[in-house]
C-alpha cells in the first residue's frame, strides 16, 4: 500500500504508539503531522522521524488536545501546510491510576478532557477536511481497558469505554460521506505510558505493532470497514 500523496495527523506523535504510527505512515509515503504538548520532545521526534519519509513530509505542531482551539488550529495548520487531510489518527491518551476515593477532580478532568473530548476536538475540526477530499479515515487509539475494567482505573477506563461509543456512532454519521471511523483497543504497550512493574516486559505489545494495525486498515478496500480492532499481547504471564 502506498500512502503518497495523502496527509495525516497524528496526535500525541511525539512518543510510543503515535511516533510510531506517525513513523509507519510516513514509511508508505503520507506527509504527516505530528502534535503533543512538550516541544523539547516534538523537537526530537520530528528529527527522529525526519529520514522516514520525504523532505519535509514531518510537520510538529505544539496542541494540547484538552483546548479545542488549539487542536482547531493544529488541524488547521496541518492542512493548510500539507494542501488538505486524508487521515487523523486521535492518539493522545493519558492514564492516572488511582482510586475514585483517592482521585482529585483535577486528575478526573485531565483524564476526561484528554482521552474523550480531545478526541471530539479532532474530529469536529477535521472532518470538513475530509469530507473535502471526498473520504478517508478517522482512527482512535481506545483500550481493552474500556471492556476490562479494573480497580484504580474507572476514570481511564470509563474514558476509553465512552471513546468506543463516541466512534461508533460517528463511523455511522459520516460513512456514507465515504469517512472510515475505527478505533482500535490494545492491551499492554511497552511504552512510558504506565509505571514499569519490577521483571521483564518482553511480553508486551511493541507500539509498532499498533502502528501495524492503523496502516492495515488504511489498506482496506473501500468496500470493507473494520470498524473495532482488539490486540493483546498473545503470551501474557500466566495468573497464579
Ligand atoms: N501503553 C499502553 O499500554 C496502552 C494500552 C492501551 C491503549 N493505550 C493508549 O494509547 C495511546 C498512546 O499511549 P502511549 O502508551 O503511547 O503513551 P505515552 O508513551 O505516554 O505517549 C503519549 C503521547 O500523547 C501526548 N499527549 C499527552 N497528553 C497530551 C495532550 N493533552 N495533548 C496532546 N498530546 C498529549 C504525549 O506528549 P506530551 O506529553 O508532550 O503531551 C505523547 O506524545 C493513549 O491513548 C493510551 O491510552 C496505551
Amino acid at each position: 500500500m502506498t500512502l503518497t500523496g495523502k496527509v495525516a495527523v497524528v496526535t500525541g506523535g511525539s512518543r510510543g504508539i503515535g511516533l510510531s504510527i506517525a513513523r509507519a505512515l510516513l514509511a508508505r509515503g503520507a506527509r504527516v503531522a505530528i502534535t503533543a504538548t512538550s516541544e523539547a520532545r516534538l523537537r526530537a521526534a520530528a528529527d527522529d522521524l525526519a529520514g522516514v519519509g520525504e523532505a519535509g513530509a514531518v510537520l510538529p505542531i505544539q496542541s494540547d488536545v484538552r483546548h479545542h482551539a488549539e487542536v482547531e488550529q493544529a488541524i488547521e495548520g496541518a492542512a493548510g501546510h500539507f494542501g488538505g487531510l486524508d487521515i487523523l489518527v486521535n492518539n493522545a491518551g493519558v492514564g492516572l491510576f488511582r482510586t475514585v476515593a483517592d482521585m482529585s477532580v483535577d486528575e478526573w478532568r485531565r483524564i476526561i478532557d484528554t482521552n474523550l473530548s480531545g478526541v471530539f476536538y479532532g474530529c469536529r475540526a477535521a472532518l470538513p477536511h475530509l469530507r473535502a477530499r471526498g473520504g478517508g479515515w478517522i482512527i482512535n487509539i481506545s483500550s481493552l481497558a474500556s471492556k476490562n475494567p479494573f480497580p484504580e482505573a474507572a476514570a481511564y477506563c470509563a474514558s476509553k469505554a465512552a471513546l468506543n461509543a463516541f466512534s461508533e456512532a460517528l463511523m455511522q454519521e459520516v460513512r456514507y460521506d465515504g469517512i472510515r471511523v475505527a478505533h482500535v483497543m490494545p492491551g499492554s504497550v511497552r511504552t512510558d505510558f504506565a509505571a514499569r512493574r519490577p521483571g521483564s516486559d518482553d511480553w508486551r505489545l511493541s507500539p509498532d505493532d499498533v502502528a501495524q494495525v492503523v496502516v492495515d486498515l488504511i489498506a482496506h478496500p473501500p468496500r470493507s470497514l473494520p470498524s473495532a480492532v482488539e490486540i493483546r499481547p498473545s503470551q501474557p504471564p500466566r495468573k497464579g
